[in-house]
Parts: structure tokens; C-alpha cells; sequence
């Protein structure tokens, strides 16, 4: 019974803790980015989300302050003149 009453907790619980998605298609007219979400989270959901994990709303200034200055510090992942390693043609 109780473990009955665990999984409906956890099944009301899920909208709330949606899981976070493996990758995320980021629309650019200049070639969408893929962004592999799971290969960034281990960094600490704060660095990118404030508050609960939900949709972030881009400008092309906003998405580049908060990606590209975090690879130029670290000196990991697509730096300042690696446009084409973020932004893909189909
Ligand atoms: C680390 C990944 C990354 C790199 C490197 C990068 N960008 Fe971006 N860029 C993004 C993301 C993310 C967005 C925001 C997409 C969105 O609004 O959903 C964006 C947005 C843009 C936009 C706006 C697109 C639109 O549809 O309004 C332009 C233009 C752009 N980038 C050009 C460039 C150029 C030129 C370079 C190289 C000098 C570059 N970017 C390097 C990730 C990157
Ligand atoms: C390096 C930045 C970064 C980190 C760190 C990060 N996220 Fe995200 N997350 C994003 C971006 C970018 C999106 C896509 C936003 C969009 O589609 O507008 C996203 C989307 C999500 C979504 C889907 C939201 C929706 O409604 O579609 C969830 C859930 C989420 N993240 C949870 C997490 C959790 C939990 C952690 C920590 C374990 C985390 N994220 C760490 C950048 C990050
Ligand atoms: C808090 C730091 C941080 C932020 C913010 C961040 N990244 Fe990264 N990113 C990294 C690190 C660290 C790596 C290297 C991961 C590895 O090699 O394991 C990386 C790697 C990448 C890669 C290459 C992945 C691969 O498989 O080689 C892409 C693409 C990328 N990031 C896109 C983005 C985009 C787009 C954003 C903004 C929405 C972003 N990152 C925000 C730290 C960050």
C-alpha cells in the first residue's frame, strides 16, 4: 500500500518536475543549435535556469552572453568564433 501511495505521489508530481530533455532544438534563422542538454546539466541547473527548469526565452545576445561566455571561461564546448559548431544548416 505504501509503495502504491509513493508512485501516485510520483505520478502527481511529474507536471511539476517535468524531466529535463536529452537534447533541445534551439531555432536560429541562421542554422538552428542543437544543444545537448544533457551533457550540460551535470553543471548545476542554477547556471542556466532561474528558479524552476522551464522554457528560457532567447535573444541572440541573451543565448550568447549565457553560452558562449561560460565555454570561453571553462575553454570547453564552441567558443566566440565557432559559429558553425552551434549553428547547423538542415
Ligand atoms: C555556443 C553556441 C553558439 C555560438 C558559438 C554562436 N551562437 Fe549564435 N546563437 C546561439 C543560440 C543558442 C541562439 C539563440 C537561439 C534562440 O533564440 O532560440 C543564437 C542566436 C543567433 C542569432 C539570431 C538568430 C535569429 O533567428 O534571430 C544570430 C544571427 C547568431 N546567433 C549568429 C551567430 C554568429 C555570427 C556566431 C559566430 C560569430 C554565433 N552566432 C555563434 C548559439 C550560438
Ligand atoms: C547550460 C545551461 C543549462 C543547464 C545547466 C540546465 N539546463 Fe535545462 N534547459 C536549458 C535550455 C537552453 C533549455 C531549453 C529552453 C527552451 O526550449 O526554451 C532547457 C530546458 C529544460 C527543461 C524543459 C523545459 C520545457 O518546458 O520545455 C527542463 C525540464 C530542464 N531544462 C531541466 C533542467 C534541470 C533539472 C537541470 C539541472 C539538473 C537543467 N535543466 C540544467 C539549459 C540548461
Ligand atoms: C555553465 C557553463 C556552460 C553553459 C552556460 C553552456 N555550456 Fe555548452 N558546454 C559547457 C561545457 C563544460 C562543455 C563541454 C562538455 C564536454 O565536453 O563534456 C560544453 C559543450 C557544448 C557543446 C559541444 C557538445 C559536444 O558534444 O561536443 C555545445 C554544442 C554546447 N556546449 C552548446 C551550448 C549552448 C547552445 C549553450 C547555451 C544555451 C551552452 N552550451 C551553455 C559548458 C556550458
Amino acid at each position: 500500500m505504501k509503495l502504491f501511495a509513493f508512485l501516485a505521489a510520483l505520478v502527481i508530481a511529474a507536471p511539476v518536475f517535468a524531466a529535463p530533455p536529452e537534447s533541445v532544438t534551439l531555432k536560429a534563422k541562421n542554422g538552428d543549435v542543437q544543444f545537448p542538454h544533457k551533457t550540460h546539466q551535470a553543471l548545476g541547473c542554477k547556471k542556466c535556469h532561474e528558479g524552476a527548469p522551464k522554457k528560457i526565452e532567447f535573444t541572440k545576445d541573451s543565448a550568447h552572453k549565457l553560452c558562449i561566455s561560460c565555454h570561453t571561461e571553462m575553454s570547453k564546448g564552441p567558443g566566440e568564433k565557432a559559429c558553425t559548431q552551434c549553428h547547423k544548416k538542415a
